[in-house]
């Protein structure tokens, strides 16, 4: 190596370790030099569990959805929604509205790909064994008189998702349950389509009005004792 290019190499060297090192740097949103990674692990982690070091997808709190081995293009979609202001329940609001503005495409992109490939963990919380058992009927059979599909069919016999559709396995029962009357927050939706709190919601508006309060709560409580 001559001199220069070794000279060249070392600084190279140094602004590449000066931009990770600097903390305030990486977690400034407006800056699209940063990748989907390392928002991951200095500002969701915050939230979406992980410790700021190592971002893993997984929380504990359950006002804070899992992450972890969703699906690709769901998150996507759910990211550009947020960033649109297009999903409005008052948790989006927020908490997601903000962060979610600043993103660039692809850190949109980066971001989704992170969490997609995370493994999914066992959730820790304890669902009762009765309505997981009723909330399993729910989910294999729908419910026919109501015209309910069965949920296996759009999100999979392992509640896994599929591209568009979410995986719900293992996700806590409280957000998936606030998500359940989200879909059916419809007032004025014939008139006003724009006041559906989730763009997407069409299908699932249906299928939630189908489903009485007791139970949204079971099929959510069978989701989450999922793996
Ligand atoms: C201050 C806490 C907080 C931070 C930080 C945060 N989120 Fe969220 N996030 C939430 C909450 C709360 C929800 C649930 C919103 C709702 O109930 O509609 C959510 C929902 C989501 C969802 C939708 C999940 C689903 O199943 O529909 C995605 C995707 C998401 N966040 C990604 C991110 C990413 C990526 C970051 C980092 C750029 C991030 N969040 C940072 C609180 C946070
Ligand atoms: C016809 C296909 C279809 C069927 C059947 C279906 N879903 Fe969904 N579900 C979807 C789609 C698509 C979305 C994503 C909506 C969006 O992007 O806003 C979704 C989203 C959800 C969400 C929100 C997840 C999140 O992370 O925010 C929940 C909860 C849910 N479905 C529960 C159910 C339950 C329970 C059943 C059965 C009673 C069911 N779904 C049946 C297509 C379906």
């Amino acid at each position: 190596m001559t001199r220069m290019t070794k000279i060249l190499t070392l600084s190279a060297l140094a602004l590449a370790l000066g931009a990770c090192s600097n903390i305030e740097r990486s977690r400034n949103l407006g800056n699209p030099q940063v990748s989907g990674y390392t928002l991951a692990q200095q500002v969701c982690s915050t939230c979406h569990g992980g410790n700021g070091i190592t971002a893993n997808g997984t929380s504990i709190n359950p006002t804070y959805p899992n992450l972890a081995g969703q699906q690709a293009i769901y998150l996507e979609t759910e990211l550009q929604e947020f960033h649109d202001h297009t999903r409005k329940d008052p948790a989006a609001r927020d908490m997601m509205w903000g962060l979610a503005s600043q993103l660039t495409p692809e850190q949109i992109k980066g971001l989704s790909e992170f969490y997609a490939h995370q493994k999914p963990m066992p959730n820790p919380a304890h669902s009762d064994p009765a309505m997981v058992a009723a909330g399993e009927k729910l989910f294999v059979a729908g419910v026919p008189e109501k015209s309910v599909p069965a949920c296996a069919s759009c999100h999979g016999a392992s509640a896994e998702g599929n591209g568009p559709i979410p995986r719900l396995a293992g996700q806590h029962a409280d957000y998936l349950y606030k998500q359940m009357v989200s879909f059916n927050s419809d007032a004025g939706r014939e008139t006003h389509p724009e006041a559906l709190e989730r763009p997407h919601a069409v299908v699932m508006d249906a299928i939630s009005h189908g489903l009485s309060n007791e139970q949204q709560l079971q099929v959510a409580a069978y989701l989450q004792s999922l793996q």
